[in-house]
């Protein structure tokens, strides 16, 4: 079965948070000044059970969804994450279940969680130097700490991508040895434009670093040809090394946004359904869960959401910034991203 929104984009993708808590404080996401002990971060009722999650995801499956991600905050600091993950990817129709971490606790847990039935990770890793890496993420890890995980990861068989956001004047200097390092290690490394989502990160135009000037400089070093997506909608353009030796990944939702093809929903841990990463209402499904509604009726309610959904803020970022004030955006941490 196949879901509709309001510009004919189906629902294809889920991304599940599993927890709005982390354990990095980076900048650009949970500065350390608002994410403290006074912050209401979700309680443990407030979250969604191993069952409610499961079947949730059970239900998004029946409605089309064939790739589940898993994100948080810092999903492994779930501890059932395994559980969940046994149970997404037991469920008929996905196809694809990954998770999004900053890979902190990834040495530890990558095994195990393959063992679960995961089947790839992205890594966010911003520096390959820890001056640069834990002034971004707020003092909380070294990089040689991600480097294990990453490690840990590939041994696990995990297919391993690495996600870099790219902040001007921040961490430009490291778009090239993490080039270099990943293109040696054989992984795939995507580029993030910093973008504007939620509240609390000082967002401006000028913190960005486009797509265009990201290709132009790591060409400068090693000449890069562009490549077809994987699939209809992806959300990295490819560009492939001239040389064969493997390829990157740009992700461009501020100078090239692709919001025509976006397939993607995403449930935050305490069960709002989000139709856009930068949605400053999400849907409350764990009202329904925790009615007698059946499967069906949770089914129902949630095409009729998708059937509505207008969604295209990177596409109308000028307008929809002045339209919201520049306030009440759902976190970050509150849907992975
Ligand atoms: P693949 O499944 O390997 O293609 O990965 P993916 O790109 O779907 O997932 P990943 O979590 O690695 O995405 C990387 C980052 O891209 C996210 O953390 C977000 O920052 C950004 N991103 C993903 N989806 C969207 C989206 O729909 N809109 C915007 N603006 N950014 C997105
Ligand atoms: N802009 C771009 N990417 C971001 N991420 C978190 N905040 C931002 C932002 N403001 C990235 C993280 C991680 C993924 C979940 O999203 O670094 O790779
Ligand atoms: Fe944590 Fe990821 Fe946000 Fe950094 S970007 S604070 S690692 S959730
Ligand atoms: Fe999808 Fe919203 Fe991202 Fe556009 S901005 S690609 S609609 S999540």
């Amino acid at each position: 079965m196949e879901t509709n929104d309001y510009y004919n984009r189906i629902l294809r993708d889920l991304r599940i948070s599993v927890t709005d808590r982390c354990n990095f404080r980076c900048r650009y996401c949970m500065p350390e000044e608002i994410f403290n002990q006074d912050y209401p971060f979700l309680s443990r009722g407030d979250i969604l059970s191993v069952d409610e999650t499961v079947r949730i995801a059970r239900i998004f499956a029946r409605l089309g969804v064939q790739k589940m991600r898993i994100t948080g905050g810092e999903p492994i600091l779930r501890k059932e994450l395994p559980e969940i993950i046994a149970g997404i990817s037991q469920t008929q129709g996905v196809k694809d279940i990954a998770l999004t971490t900053n890979g902190s606790l990834l040495a530890q847990q990558a095994a195990k969680l393959r063992e679960a039935g995961l089947m790839r990770v992205a890594v966010s890793l911003d520096a390959l130097d820890d001056e640069t890496f834990m002034r971004m993420n707020g003092g909380k890890a070294r990089v040689q700490q991600v480097l294990d995980g990453i490690d840990a990861a590939a041994e696990a068989g995990l297919l391993v991508k690495v996600n870099m956001v790219v902040q001007k004047g921040v961490n430009e200097h490291a778009l090239l040895p993490m080039v270099r390092y990943f293109r040696e290690k054989g992984h795939i490394l995507r580029m993030i434009e910093y973008m504007d989502v939620g509240n609390s990160n000082g967002w401006d135009w000028k913190h960005v670093v486009s797509k265009k000037e990201i290709v132009e400089r790591i060409s400068a070093e090693f000449p890069l040809e562009p490549a077809d997506p994987n699939y209809t909608g992806e959300v990295a353009s490819r560009f492939r090394f001239l040389d064969g030796k493997g390829e990157i990944g740009v992700i461009s939702s501020v100078s090239d946004a692709f919001c025509s093809t976006c397939t993607r929903g995403r449930l935050s841990a305490d069960g709002m359904f989000y139709t856009c990463l930068f949605a400053t209402k999400g849907h409350d499904l764990r009202e329904l869960l925790r009615s007698d509604a059946s499967d069906d009726e949770i089914a129902e309610r949630i095409t009729s959401i998708w059937r509505g959904r207008h969604d295209q803020y990177s596409l109308e970022r000028e307008s929809a910034r002045e339209g919201q004030g520049g306030g009440a955006k759902v976190e970050m941490s509150r849907i992975g991203g």
